[in-house]
């Protein structure tokens, strides 16, 4: 657990926000991989003492600082948005496993939904840093929801879908899978809603494009004691129960399944 204090908290959109604050990690020394969380207490009182997840998004290694984006959806990331620049946050982490790159890999499709979309950033950043061709396809409700498409452009071409159409095409980031277009990549990297990861793994299953879901549980500690947080995977042909903050958030697309 670490003490850190904000650096800066600004709405980029309907309720969410992008939050800055110091690293709870050295990052030159110790690093962090794209897809991994932190976990955050929302505020010192006893009515808030579960933390909150919420993925990596951003990392400025010059100046120590880590950046997430977020939704406000309850009454904890509600506390959260009230927080300023100055205040002291109490944050667990980097927690879990992330997206592992790969050395021979030419091409990365990146997919997110919604707020699915944050860790793509510093995934994006660092695919990119490797000399990989990066696409990343998001999906939001509306233009209003639309978030981080700049900074995903800094790093490869982004396509933009939204439901009601106010913002690129009308439509599903599966609308996009098309196996034409899918097999310019080596494999895929997803983060969203569990329906999308869902209907994600389906498609690219067909196509035989190999890739990553990152899950979205409730967590409790963070750090598997708790077992809040587990999901049912495949592996070696036997179903097994999997703690999502510990060996997760993010898995092989193959072996996770869905209920
Ligand atoms: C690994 C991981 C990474 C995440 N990254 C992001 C992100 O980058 N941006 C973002 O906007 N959201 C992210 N979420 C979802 C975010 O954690 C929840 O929206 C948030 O915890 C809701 O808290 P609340 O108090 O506002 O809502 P409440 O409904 O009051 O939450 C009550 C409890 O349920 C848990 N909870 C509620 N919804 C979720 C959920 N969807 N996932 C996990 N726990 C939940 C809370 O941690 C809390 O313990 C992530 C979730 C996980 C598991
Ligand atoms: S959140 Fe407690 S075991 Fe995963």
């Amino acid at each position: 657990m670490s003490l850190v204090k904000i650096h800066s908290h600004t709405a980029i959109g309907s309720e969410i926000y992008e939050l800055t604050f110091v690293s709870p990690v050295d990052l030159q020394a110790v690093g962090c991989e794209p897809g991994q969380f932190l976990h955050i207490r929302v505020t010192d009182s006893f009515d808030f003492l579960l933390r909150r997840p919420l993925s990596l998004c951003k990392m400025d290694i010059e100046h120590n600082l880590v950046t997430v984006v977020y939704q406000v959806k309850g009454a904890g990331t509600k506390r959260l948005s009230e927080k300023q620049v100055g205040d002291v946050l109490d944050v667990l982490g980097p927690l879990g496993h992330g997206y592992p790159l790969h050395a021979l890999d030419r091409a990365a499709l990146l997919i997110g939904g919604g707020v699915g979309v944050p860790p793509l950033v510093e995934l994006a950043r660092q695919l990119q840093k490797a000399g990989k061709v990066v696409h990343t396809v998001v999906g939001f409700q509306s233009n209003q929801h639309a978030i981080l498409i700049s900074e995903l452009a800094a790093y490869g071409a982004v396509t933009v879908v939204t439901n009601d159409g106010s913002l690129g095409r009308k439509g599903l980031v599966t609308d996009e899978l098309t196996n034409d277009f899918c097999s310019s990549y080596d494999r895929y990297y997803a983060c969203g809603p569990t329906p999308m990861l869902q209907a994600v793994q389906q498609i690219l299953e067909k196509h035989k494009l190999p890739g990553y879901l990152s899950l979205e549980e409730r967590m409790g500690c963070g750090i598997g004691i708790c077992v809040g947080c587990v999901h049912k995977v495949s592996r070696d042909g036997q179903e097994m129960n999997v703690k999502t903050c510990k060996e997760g958030p993010v898995f092989a697309a193959q072996e996770v399944l869905f209920t």
